[in-house]
């Protein structure tokens, strides 16, 4: 990490009210939500616990809350985590908490049993040693799926490009991350080039495929069998 954590946060607290409307006007953006929001509807059904890492102000965790039965938004910022609640309880959400949570420390209750992580935009603030932690630290929580939207380099790094300010951001190849899901136990199942400095990545709990009770494939071989005769 460029800065300390304390810095990220105060950071994020400073632009927290005008997040939504100024900070993401891309395109890019919102194809990354997109792509997140359906990678991690893939893998859930109304049963599921969602966890959102570096949730902000909900933008991935609020769009999946109607389709899970719990969403736990975590965060280092304060005031991005109060703007979180705000959307929340305007939209009358009751499944979704937003607490205090880093990708290395996820802060999940033991009792909590999360089917699917997602994280957008958030992680390229650690450094490369430090997303594999925060891998690990995903795994650990054994989910079905992780889905990772972020600033990564499927080409060679280009700070005249947008979406990565070398002051503040530490972003991976996609080299490494791909690594990184492999080592913490996922299978990478699809990786998406969204501009040459953005993806989304999503990984597969490995041991859940090979016993074949991963909802995403279950469903896709239902899919696959379609309603005529068998
Ligand atoms: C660019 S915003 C993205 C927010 C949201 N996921 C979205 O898609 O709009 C990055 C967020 O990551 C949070 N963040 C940065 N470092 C973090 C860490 N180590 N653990 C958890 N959250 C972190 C920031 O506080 C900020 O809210």
């Amino acid at each position: 990490m460029k800065r300390p954590i304390e810095e990220h946060a105060a950071r994020f607290d400073e632009m927290a009210a005008t997040y939504d409307d100024q900070e993401n006007d891309t395109d890019e953006y919102r194809a990354c939500v997109s792509l997140v929001v359906d990678a991690a509807r893939d893998a859930m059904d109304a049963d599921a616990t969602v966890l959102d890492l570096g949730c902000g102000t909900g933008a991935i965790g609020l769009s999946l809350a109607e389709d899970a039965a719990r969403v736990l938004g975590r965060d280092i910022s304060e005031g991005m985590l109060a703007q979180a609640r705000e959307k929340a309880a305007d939209a009358g959400l009751e499944n979704v908490s937003f607490g205090e949570g880093r990708f290395r420390d996820p802060n999940v209750p033991d009792d909590v049993d999360v089917d699917v992580v997602v994280s957008n935009f958030a992680m390229h603030h650690l450094a490369d040693d430090e997303k594999r932690e925060a891998l690990r630290a995903v795994a650990a929580l054994d989910p079905d799926r992780f889905v990772l939207g972020d600033v990564m380099f499927f080409g060679l790094p280009d700070p005249e490009e947008p979406f990565y300010s070398p002051e503040v951001d530490d972003p991976a190849t996609v080299g490494v991350l791909a690594e990184a899901f492999t080592d913490a136990g996922f299978a990478l199942s699809d990786a998406t080039s969204v501009h040459d400095q953005v993806g989304v990545l999503v990984g597969d709990d490995v041991d859940a495929l090979a016993a074949g009770d991963h909802r995403a494939f279950a469903r896709a071989d239902t899919d696959a069998l379609g309603d005529g005769p068998r």
